[in-house]
C-alpha cells in the first residue's frame, strides 16, 4: 500500500519557519515509527502571488483536493496589504476552505500546565483547561451575498451579509455533538439569536439536532457576546463550543490567551469523508503570520506542530502517535523552554524556534 499523502503549503511570514520544524517531526515519525508520508509541497498566499500573479492556483487547488491531508503554515502579509481583494493572500486559504467545503474547524484550547502562570488569567481560570471550540467555516459573514463596495450616493458603502443554510447549521451541530461524545459530552453553542435572524434560526437548528440525535450530549444556549464574558470568567464551565464563522475567528483567538500564547492553538479544518473514509482536511495553527517577528527565528513552532498530531489524530487514525507529540511539547514545556512568546517579565532566556524543534525532536527521541 502507497504511504498517505500529505501537501505542504508553508505560506508567508513565519509560515515557513514554524513549517521547518514540522517538516522535521513528520521524517522523524517516518525514520522511527515507520509511518512514512508522501510529502509534496506547494505555494499559498503571497509567495504564491510573488510566483503566479494569484495566492493560490488551480493546480495547487487541485493537489489540495487530492491529498489525505493538506497541512498550512500562515498566510498574510503586510507587503500585501494594498494588493486588490481578489488577490490578497487571505483569499488563498479561504478558497482552499471553500471548495475542500472543510465545514467544521476544530480549534482546541489546551492550557499546558507549565504555561499557567503565564496565562495572563489567574492559574487557578485555566490550570487544566480542554477545550474546543468548533467554527464553522465554510459560509456565514465570510461567504454571503450581497457583498462589496457600492456607491451610494455621495458616499460608499461597505456591505458583507450573514446568511446560513438549515443544512450548514445542520451539519455543523453534528460533528460539535459527535465530538462533545468522545470528550465531555457537553456543548455549548454560541450566537446573537437576540439580534440576528440567523441567530434564531442557529438555534433552533443546533436544538433540533441535539432533540433528535444527540439527546444523551448536554446542550446550553449563550449569546455570543455573554460566551465572550465567560471565557474570560470562567473557562473550565466549557467543553464543547459551537459557534459560527466570525464569532468563532473572535472567540478562539481570545481563548489562545487562555493558554498563554497564539503560538499555541492548532487546529483541523474537516469537512465530509472522501472515498477513502478519511475526512477532506486541512491542519493550520489558529495564528497568523506574524510579520512583526517574521525572519527573526524567534516563532514558537508549536501551534504548527501540533496541528500536526491533529492531522494524526484525525486524518490518520493515530490517536496514539499524535499523544506522543503532545506529551513531548508538555515535556520541553515543563523543562521550562520558551520561545520568546511565552516569556513575560521574569528574564528567562528564550529560545528560537529551531531550538525548540531540536528539543521536541529529542524530547520524541526520548519517548521509544
Ligand atoms: P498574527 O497571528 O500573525 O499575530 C498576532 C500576534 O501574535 C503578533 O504579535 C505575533 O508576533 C504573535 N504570534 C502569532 N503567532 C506566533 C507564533 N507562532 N510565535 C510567536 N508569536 C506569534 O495576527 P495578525 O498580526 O493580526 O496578522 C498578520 C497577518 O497574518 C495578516 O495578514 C493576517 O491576515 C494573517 N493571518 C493569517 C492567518 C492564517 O494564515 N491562518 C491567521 C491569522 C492572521
Ligand atoms: C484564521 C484567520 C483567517 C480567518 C484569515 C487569515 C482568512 O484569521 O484562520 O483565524 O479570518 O479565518
Ligand atoms: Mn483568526
Amino acid at each position: 500500500m502507497s504511504n498517505p499523502s500529505l501537501l505542504i503549503l508553508p505560506g508567508d511570514g513565519i509560515g515557513p519557519e514554524v513549517m521547518a520544524e514540522v517538516k522535521r517531526v513528520i521524517d522523524w515519525f517516518g525514520d522511527k515509527r515507520g509511518l512514512a508520508f508522501d510529502v509534496s509541497e506547494d505555494l499559498v498566499g503571497g509567495a504564491a502571488y510573488d510566483a503566479h500573479g494569484t495566492p493560490l492556483t488551480d493546480e495547487t487547488m487541485a493537489k489540495a483536493q487530492e491529498v489525505d491531508a493538506v497541512l498550512l503554515g500562515a498566510v498574510g502579509g503586510p507587503k500585501y496589504d494594498n494588493l486588490d481583494f481578489s488577490v490578497k493572500p487571505e483569499r488563498g486559504l479561504l478558497r482552499l476552505r471553500k471548495e475542500m467545503d472543510l465545514f467544521s474547524n476544530l480549534r482546541p484550547a489546551q492550557c499546558f500546565d507549565a504555561l499557567a502562570d503565564f496565562s495572563s488569567l489567574k492559574r487557578e481560570v485555566v490550570a487544566g483547561l480542554d477545550i474546543v471550540i468548533v467554527r464553522e467555516l465554510t459560509s456565514g459573514i465570510y461567504f454571503g451575498e450581497p457583498r462589496g463596495i457600492i456607491k451610494e450616493g455621495n458616499e460608499r458603502v461597505g456591505i458583507n451579509t450573514q446568511r446560513y443554510t438549515e443544512s450548514e447549521i445542520d451539519r455543523v451541530a453534528r460533528s460539535a455533538f459527535e465530538l462533545a461524545r468522545k470528550r465531555g459530552n457537553k456543548v455549548c453553542s454560541m450566537e446573537k439569536a437576540n439580534v440576528m435572524e440567523s441567530g434564531i434560526l442557529w438555534r433552533e437548528v443546533v436544538q433540533k439536532v441535539h432533540d433528535e440525535d444527540y439527546p444523551d450530549v448536554e446542550l446550553s444556549h449563550m449569546y455570543a457576546d455573554a460566551g465572550a464574558m465567560q471565557l474570560c470568567r470562567w473557562p473550565k464551565q466549557f467543553d464543547v463550543i459551537v459557534t459560527d464563522n466570525l464569532f468563532g475567528d473572535l472567540l478562539s483567538d481570545a481563548a489562545a490567551m487562555l493558554t498563554g500564547s497564539l503560538g499555541m492553538l492548532p487546529s483541523a479544518s474537516l469537512g465530509a469523508p472522501m472515498a477513502n473514509g478519511r475526512p477532506k482536511a486541512l491542519y493550520e495553527p489558529v495564528h497568523g503570520s506574524a510579520p512583526d517577528i517574521a525572519g527573526q527565528g524567534k516563532a514558537n513552532p508549536i501551534a504548527c506542530i501540533l496541528s500536526f498530531a491533529m492531522a494524526l489524530r484525525y486524518s490518520f487514525d493515530q490517536g496514539d502517535e499524535a499523544k506522543r507529540i503532545e506529551t513531548a511539547v508538555e515535556k520541553v514545556l515543563a523543562d521550562g523552554l520558551r520561545t520568546a512568546d511565552l516569556i513575560g517579565e521574569e528574564g528567562v532566556e528564550p529560545v528560537s524556534t529551531r531550538q525548540m524543534g531540536d528539543a521536541i525532536l529529542a524530547a520524541l527521541d526520548a519517548s521509544l
